[in-house]
């Protein structure tokens, strides 16, 4: 392995088009931010660049709905991001932003570079234009069939959908997004970057030589390779972004993707005078932590980028997440299905770190997985609580009872102690391992095993049976204790710095750094320690009902905003008084054999018995719905479903989901459903 002077750690720099939620801590940040804290301790030099993306049509797109200039849109979550990262103990070096001065000469100079060097591909090509917004349309701007699923709203650049990354010409029924219209075809001249070029280079420093990364990141690097890689553009017709530095190229900017990226380095400049150190000699390791939609870019153009550029180091991993699902639905800025971060912190209060935790202990570093606020709660009252604050505070507790909050001398090490002591170096190591490979899921859960290693080893000595008869042991069992949580203190600072910070408070102590954990001389014999106070508290079932509440209601209200059944024409008085709906009794329901939907039902109106077969076995068992009351229409034509014939229908109101419930007063049914 390669020794390294220094590190430079970049995390995925988010658009500025709208607030950052839990998928993107627990995709990007806060492992990046564990991996950095870890370095820090471990007294390396470490740079943490991360910034806001302010470019892109994402951004342009934000502000046309709005109908603000773009540069509001970024001035307003540019600081809205900032902040939630900083109240999130995201310990960036600095957070900057590509609208910035030092950016736009940093971008256009690299391209320059490129441009002079005979790079790119200058090409003419047709591409789609919205007649009446006189405008190219670029990426989102254009939407269609995706040629791969079929789904409706594919965008120019990527269908969300299957994940697969598209050109505006593969669409099928391709739409602006600016006016609807379909568009024309029309010529314009953009850069390529020739990717195929490259594919040599690529092959070899990916699949031969970093063997070792990730597997989904691994995995999508050879397929994308294995595909074969084409020229990619690397400007487009905009008036939003970096504007491409040659002549003849008015109305022309970079392409977000390929200014985004060196963001990364404009913002090192903007810390450091010494930047280059940190990009151009091989003994720095870069790493770039990013999600799993990113990988193309940080894997493969970047790195092309960089290599064809030629003064700059390559990245030595690039550790990308899945992601993070909520409530077992994809999170969706534009359905407003997240947890937004500021609004976690105005209902959790000063609990930055137990979403910290659960978040990375549940992270998703192999596969997409899911948050749930019953996990929530779970791992906060059996994990936090239970064991981590437990463990602590009964030391605490002890240590003030029975000795004044003094630490108290070792006396004679039992085979007992001396296990316990080496557990903690071993803990150490397992989690040193883990984080090295990046594996931050499996390094928070070594490092909760000293806390374990703690409990147990109180549960097994239980100093509170023996403090009358020997005195002694009792003062060797909690120095042993008090060590542990300094240990404690400093092993899971890079997960949890809040809370860390506060045992540092409890024990009255400054932490020393990494390599002295193992050590059980963190606390000398004598040192007065401050009184307990608990580090985390239970979280009740209301209040995690209270935000599952608060999810269903933005389902909804999105549903009325996006799926309500437009209204049909009117009709005449006389129309109406033709219906004749009666109220009714179910008397007996049974599945209709062979069908995935019908249930055959005998209803009670008033009149008479009769037969109903009705579409709605999919929302109701046969059996439950017997004493139902229901609206029937008793005077639709008798129709014969399967065979049986029914005799009216029931009517049944169709939420914007397509859900089935009766009508009936105390049902809470969505404004907006459709009686049918
Ligand atoms: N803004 C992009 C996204 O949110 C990430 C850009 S990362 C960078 O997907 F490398 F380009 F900076
Ligand atoms: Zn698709």
């Amino acid at each position: 392995m390669a020794n390294f002077k220094r590190y430079l750690v970049t995390a995925a720099l988010p658009y500025a088009n709208g607030p950052v939620h839990i998928g993107h801590l627990a995709g990007v940040y806060v492992p990046a931010d564990i991996y950095v804290r870890y370095k820090r301790l471990r007294g390396e030099d470490v740079k943490f660049i991360c910034g806001s993306d302010e470019h892109g049509v994402p951004i342009t797109l934000k502000a046309r709905q709005e109908k603000v200039s773009p540069q509001v849109i970024v001035d307003r979550f540019h600081a809205i991001n900032k902040k939630a990262f900083s109240d999130f103990g995201i310990s960036f070096d600095i957070y900057s932003r590509t609208s910035n001065k030092i950016h736009h000469e940093t971008a256009s100079g690299f391209f320059k570079t490129l441009y002079d060097k005979n790079i790119f591909i200058e090409k003419t090509a047709e591409q789609y234009y919205d007649e009446e917004a006189k405008q190219f349309l670029a990426d989102r701007y254009i939407t269609g069939t995706c040629p791969h699923c079929g789904n409706e709203n594919a965008y120019g650049d990527q269908c969300e959908k299957c994940g697969t990354s598209l050109s505006s010409s593969e669409l099928i029924n391709p739409k602006s997004t600016i006016s609807g219209n379909q568009p024309v075809l029309k010529e314009t001249k953009h850069w390529y970057l020739p990717l195929d070029k490259y594919e040599d280079f690529l092959q070899k420093w990916i699949l031969e030589d970093h063997k070792n990364w990730k597997t989904n990141v691994y995995g999508q690097c050879k397929s994308w390779l294995d595909q074969g890689l084409k020229p990619r553009a690397v400007s487009r017709d905009l008036d939003w972004g970096v504007k491409v530095p040659v002549e003849n190229a008015d109305g022309k900017v970079l392409y977000v993707w390929f200014d985004a990226p060196i963001g990364y380095i404009s913002a090192t400049k903007e810390l450091t005078s010494n930047w280059e150190k940190y990009w151009k000699d091989k003994e720095t390791k870069l790493v770039h932590f990013i999600g799993k939609d990113n990988i193309v870019f940080h894997c493969i153009i970047f790195p092309t980028m960089l290599k064809t550029e030629g003064s700059y180091i390559l990245p030595d991993n690039v550790p990308a997440n899945e992601f993070l699902n909520l409530e077992g639905d994809k999170i969706s800025t534009s359905r407003n299905w997240a947890v937004w971060l500021h609004e976690y912190l105005e209902d959790f209060e000063g609990k930055q770190d137990v979403l910290r935790y659960v978040l990375t202990s549940n992270a998703p570093e192999t596969k997409d997985n899911d948050f749930t606020w019953k996990d929530f709660q779970n791992r906060n009252n059996n994990e936090l609580v239970a064991i981590l604050g437990n463990f602590i505070n009964r030391t605490l507790v002890l240590t003030n009872k029975y000795f004044d909050g003094i630490v108290p001398e070792i006396a004679d090490l039992l085979l007992q102690d001396e296990e316990t002591i080496n557990e903690i170096a071993e803990i150490k190591k397992k989690v040193e391992f883990s984080l090295e490979n990046y594996r931050i899921r499996e390094s928070l859960k070594e490092g909760m095993n000293l806390a374990r290693l703690g409990n147990k080893y109180l549960a097994d000595t239980e100093p509170w049976k023996i403090i009358k008869q020997d005195e002694n042991r009792v003062k060797t069992i909690l120095n042993i204790c008090l060590q542990i949580t300094a240990n404690l203190a400093q092993i899971l600072e890079p997960f949890l710095p809040f809370t860390t910070n506060k045992i540092c408070t409890l024990l009255n102590y400054n932490k020393l750094g990494w390599e002295t954990i193992g050590s059980v001389d963190l606390l000398k014999t004598g040192h007065k320690i401050g009184s307990p106070e608990l580090l985390f508290s239970k979280i009740e079932d209301a209040e995690v009902e209270k935000q599952i509440e608060k999810l269903q209601k933005a389902k909804i209200q999105n549903n009325t905003n996006n799926n309500i059944q437009p209204a049909k024409p009117n009709i005449s008085f006389d129309d109406f008084t033709k219906l004749d709906i009666r109220t009714g009794t179910i008397l007996e329901a049974e599945k209709v054999p062979k069908t995935k939907k019908l249930i055959k039902l005998k209803i009670d109106t008033g009149i008479d018995n009769r037969t109903v077969v009705s579409g709605i076995a999919e929302f109701f068992e046969a059996d439950k719905i017997i004493g139902k009351k229901v609206s029937i229409l008793i005077n639709l034509e008798p129709r014969k479903i399967r065979g049986i014939e029914s005799q009216g229908m029931i009517l049944m109101a169709e939420n914007s989901e397509g859900v089935l419930q009766f009508v009936s007063a105390e049902n809470d049914i969505e404004n907006g459903s459709l009686i049918k």
